[in-house]
């Protein structure tokens, strides 16, 4: 069994206008998803702004309420709060945010931060407490003088470092990072990358790493899943994403991956040009008349396209 699943998950927002205030339409922000995570892996969720990723995050920690479908943990729905309590649900699943300066509250200390969900759900004495906090701050690579500090004190990496240790803090089973370097410059990335990497290592816990960037996730995921106008697109191990790409949105997040070295810049434009030449003029055989992303088929048994049919046999042929 999976650790988390996510079946044919719907989340709907209502438009609102006129002087009514009457709903007159809705936001289709996650129109039908399904994916498995399991225990110990890296799931990545990639797409552009506006795909519906956010919203899904959301969803699997309980924050936001679907229109449809479930998600199961421990085979049990926790899109009801009742199971969600009855399984510990908020201790064992918790979240990253891209933004640590405003998810993090300005006014308290790094300690009270950290300890938070220790509160909520361990309830050590005062002393344990302190331990298992400076054991946190350890795990991130921060010192114990960071205890007594305010979030606005640090750097932007390091607060993502103090929003890692505040997720690991109760021993979850998964955390789900939205966006968790976006902000960040590369280097730092790369430094906040590898504690998310260390902390999986010695805790054997899940991520679902939120993205929009391909380039930041390929050395992290195991499996991903492309999203885009709410729906997956592609959806299959890593290999199966980076190096057997087929459709034409995943193709174009892949050429959008910064190019770092100097010398390669010019054909990694020259590339992009193309690929977003064969999106415009071929997406209309990706979408339905209104847009919409098609079915997703089974290319193989890991990999999943949203493509008709025959398209998947050419693009296979071709292959061979
Ligand atoms: N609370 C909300 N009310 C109405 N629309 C929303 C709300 N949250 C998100 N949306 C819309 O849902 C869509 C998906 O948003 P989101 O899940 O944040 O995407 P992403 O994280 O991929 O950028 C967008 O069109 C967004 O404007
Ligand atoms: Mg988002």
């Amino acid at each position: 069994m999976s650790l988390i699943e996510v079946k044919d998950l719907e989340v709907h927002y209502p438009i609102r206008s006129g002087f009514w205030n009457r709903v007159t339409d809705e936001v289709l922000a996650v129109d039908g998803i399904s994916l498995d995570i399991e225990a110990g892996e890296t799931y990545g969720l990639v797409g552009e702004s506006g795909s519906g990723k956010s919203t899904t995050g959301k969803s699997i920690v309980g924050l936001e309420k679907p229109t449809k479908g479930q998600i199961l943990y421990k085979g049990k729905d926790i899109t009801k709060p009742r199971n969600r309590h009855e399984l510990d649900y908020n201790q064992d699943v918790q979240m990253i945010f891209q933004d640590s300066l405003s998810s993090l509250n300005p006014r308290k200390r790094i300690e009270d931060i950290i300890a938070e969900p220790l509160r909520n759900f361990a309830h050590l004495s005062k002393d344990d407490e302190k331990l298992r906090v400076l054991q946190l701050l350890d795990i991130v690579g921060l010192d114990a003088d960071a205890l007594y500090k305010y979030p606005h004190q640090f750097s932007g990496g390091q607060r993502q470092r103090i929003g890692v240790a505040r997720a690991v803090a109760t021993n979850p089973k998964l955390i789900v990072a939205d966006e968790p370097v976006s902000a960040l410059d590369l280097s730092v990335q790369a430094q906040v990358l590898n504690f998310m990497k260390k902390i999986q290592r010695d805790f054997g816990v899940s991520y679902l790493f939120i993205s929009h960037d391909l380039g930041v996730v390929r050395h992290m995921c195991d499996n991903i899943a492309i999203m885009h106008r709410g729906r997956i697109v592609e959806i299959g191990t890593r290999d199966d994403i980076y190096n057997h790409p087929m459709h034409i949105y995943t193709k174009r997040l892949l050429s959008a991956i910064p190019e770092t070295s100097v010398e390669h810049r010019e054909e990694a434009r020259e590339h992009r040009e193309a690929v977003e030449k064969e999106f415009q003029e071929n997406q209309d055989r990706y979408y339905d008349k209104d847009g919409k992303v098609l079915p997703l088929i089974a290319v193989t048994d890991t990999h999943k396209v949203a493509m008709p049919q025959d398209e998947v046999d050419e693009l296979q042929r071709e292959d061979d």
